[in-house]
């Protein structure tokens, strides 16, 4: 039987898969952000969420919160070890908020609640406050 299932940007999509479309459109704008999620998978940080698929579970709780389209929504993606172990689990935010460029740590602690408040935050231009890493200039 024939899936029809769209995705968010509007694509058909393959049997089996979330999102992936059938027909690639190298020339299709990707799909906006207000602000984006960089949450670190690499084994040490992995590691301190016990091997928990913390995206998977983070892009749930955006999901939820109606942030995964439109104006307001806010991309969750994984990367590599960011040069920050020793704060593990880390995870980075750039977003649309004046110089908000932030750095959070242990956030493998994070409840949900306390995701789902920084997300409110990205979403409504508050800042971010929470469990912060400091950056310096080494010269
Ligand atoms: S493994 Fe996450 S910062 Fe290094």
């Amino acid at each position: 039987m024939e899936s029809n299932k769209i995705n968010l940007m509007g694509s058909e999509v393959v049997e089996g898969f979330a999102c992936k479309p059938k027909k690639l459109d190298p020339n299709k704008p990707i799909m906006f952000y207000k602000a984006i999620v960089y949450i670190c998978s690499d084994e040490r940080c992995a590691k301190a969420s016990g091997g928990l698929d913390r995206a998977k579970e983070l892009r749930e709780i955006v999901k939820e919160l109606g942030l995964a389209k439109g104006k307001n929504r806010i991309k969750v993606t994984r990367n590599l070890c960011q040069g920050a172990c020793r704060f593990r689990q880390v995870a980075q935010i750039n977003s649309d908020y004046p110089n908000q460029k932030v750095w959070l740590k242990h956030t493998h602690k994070f409840t949900k609640d306390e995701w789902r408040e920084i997300f409110l935050s990205l979403a409504n231009d508050k800042k971010i406050q929470k469990s912060l890493i400091d950056m310096k200039v080494y010269e």
